[in-house]
């Protein structure tokens, strides 16, 4: 499950398994996807007196949710002054509301269920990047000030040990968990509620309706009066969410600092893309410094070593108490064009099947308000962010719209991938454990060499709307570059939008 790197997450906690889906069911509540945003749905629905279902391909936390860093912020990472230019300032004010009020609701289910997760509020503080001037941190706390955030302040000195940041704008009452330990309790809070959580259980199909029906790959079926999408890239939605979305990975390595080296705080910088650091407590000597960034299209770039090296040299520079790197990994974020999440009916219009998806960098605290929202809509109750996160809005400002037609561009140009030459010409330059996409006649062929040399080939057009994949040389997975499906080495999806495996060669 962790994958060829291991997230600090999966590296210090494992989150007990739960048995696949052995029989045809019918509950209320189907939800597929056991990250963050399908166990906030489910338990909040379950405790809203509901009979849930939790299915999920593989098991809890073995998406993207266990290669989080999990700063827990109301801090939009997009900024308030962008969001608010391109949708307005009730639109500020209602993302800042439903941010904070996830915070909240984190630390009141681990009040509730009594989940020991490392879980703690602190300061977050926003400094300049090298190349970036304190105007955008007075424009940044103008604008998170009108939307809500009335604490945030500036100040001289970012409070980092060694190094001068310069100013910074100080965000409180943010926080910190450790995400699996946490998802583990969440998962028992469903539990204890009466709602069940299978593993290994691969949805393929799913059709709205009265009731609505989700069908796994070993053939079983679950009727529910409603159906909840939370594969991160949503499997329901052919094509609405994912051409206003796109798909990008992140970069994280954790470096050892002696126990109060590091002012326990969440720190991120202005750059594009953006660092950001935070602390994980380890033993009673060390905790981990948890520093991501490098930022890339998926699909787009294949030098993770060489980023993670700069990733480490920016800590160094800046933390010089880090010690050894513990571990390093990579993740992917879905960054919608006008910034929030995308919660609500699935676009398609199938009745009683929902989504969740867009996570935008703030996949902890949007995953946990699609768990308050989505419970009041399937309650059948409105509410006030509903329109604020819909899948079907389209925002009418020329740089979200240029942002669209440029995103959108790019998936057209992936097309020409069909008519280039394979990467490699002779399979025989394919080293063990490297994959290439090479050229069969009119066919591209995804292969792989294995740790032993046996190659392994599979149609390398990505099963979704038909991009051609590449290969992912730090995760060892094919990587499609459209809208961020993922498949194993051996072409075993891994997550949506697309549902299928790769196919067998032509
Ligand atoms: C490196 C990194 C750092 C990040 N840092 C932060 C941060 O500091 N703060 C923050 O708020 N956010 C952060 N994010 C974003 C956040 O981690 C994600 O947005 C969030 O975890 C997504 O949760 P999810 O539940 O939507 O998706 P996932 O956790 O990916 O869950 C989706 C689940 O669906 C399952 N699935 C897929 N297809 C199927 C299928 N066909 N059938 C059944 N199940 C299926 C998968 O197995 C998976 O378990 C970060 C992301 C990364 C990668
Ligand atoms: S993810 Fe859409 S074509 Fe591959």
């Amino acid at each position: 499950m962790p994958g060829p790197t291991t997230s600090l997450w999966h590296q210090t906690f494992t989150v007990p398994k739960r048995p696949a889906v052995d029989k045809d069911l019918t509950t209320d509540v189907c939800v597929v996807g056991a990250g963050i945003a399908g166990l906030s749905v489910a338990y909040a629905l379950a405790r809203a007196g509901k009979k849930v279902v939790v299915l999920d391909l593989d098991q809890i936390g073995s998406g993207e949710s266990g290669r989080t860093t999990a700063h827990l912020s109301n801090e939009l990472d997009d900024r308030y002054y962008v969001l608010e230019k391109a949708r307005g300032g009730d639109d500020a004010r209602h993302a800042c509301e439903s941010h904070t009020a996830a915070i909240n609701r984190i630390e009141e289910t681990i009040r509730i269920v009594g989940i020991d997760c490392d879980f703690a509020r602190l300061d977050g503080y926003l400094f300049c990047a090298p190349d970036d001037s304190v105007e955008t941190l007075d424009n940044e706390l103008a604008a998170a000030q009108r939307a809500g955030l009335s604490d945030a302040a500036r100040v001289e000195r970012v409070p980092i040990r060694g190094f001068d940041a310069g100013p910074a704008l100080r965000f409180p009452r943010q926080g910190r968990f450790h995400v699996l330990k946490y998802l583990a309790g969440v998962a028992e809070g469903i539990e204890r509620a009466g709602g069940a959580i299978h593993g290994n259980s691969k949805v393929e199909s799913i059709e709205g309706g009265a009731p609505a029906k989700v069908k796994t790959r070993s053939g079983h079926t679950v009727k529910a009066t409603d159906v909840v999408v939370c594969t991160n890239g949503a499997i329901s939605d052919l094509v609405v969410t994912h051409a206003k979305q796109a798909p990008y990975r992140t970069l994280v390595v954790a470096l050892r600092v002696p126990k109060g080296s590091v002012t326990d705080a969440l720190y991120w910088d202005t750059g594009n893309p953006y660092h950001y650091v935070r602390l994980q407590p380890l033993d009673d000597a060390s905790d981990a410094l948890i520093v991501g960034g490098e930022d890339f299209k998926t699909a787009h770039e294949d030098d993770a070593g060489v980023r993670f090296e700069r990733l480490e040299q920016w800590a160094r520079e800046r933390f010089p108490a880090a010690g050894e790197r513990i571990t390093q990994w990579t993740g992917q974020c879905l960054e919608p064009n006008d910034y929030l999440a995308y919660i609500g009916p699935n676009p398609d219009g199938a009745k009683h099947v929902w989504l969740a998806t867009g996570d935008s960098g703030m996949g902890m605290t949007h995953g946990t308000i699609a768990g308050i929202l989505l419970e009041a809509l399937i309650m059948g109750k409105d509410h006030p962010w509903a329109k604020l996160y819909d899948p079907k809005r389209i925002t009418l400002h020329p740089r979200e719209l240029a942002e669209v037609a440029k995103e959108n561009a790019d998936v057209a140009v992936q097309f020409a991938d069909y008519v280039t030459p394979g990467e490699v010409d002779d399979v025989s330059t394919i080293k063990p454990g490297e994959g290439r996409v090479i050229r069969r006649g009119i066919h591209k062929v995804a292969v792989y060499r294995d740790d032993d040399g046996v190659l392994h080939e599979r149609s390398a057009v990505c099963t979704h709307v038909k991009c051609i994949v590449d290969w992912n040389t730090a995760e060892k997975s094919w990587d499609c570059p459209c809208h961020g499906s993922r498949f194993d080495a051996y072409g075993k999806v891994m997550g949506g939008p697309a549902i299928e495996d790769l196919g067998s060669v032509p």
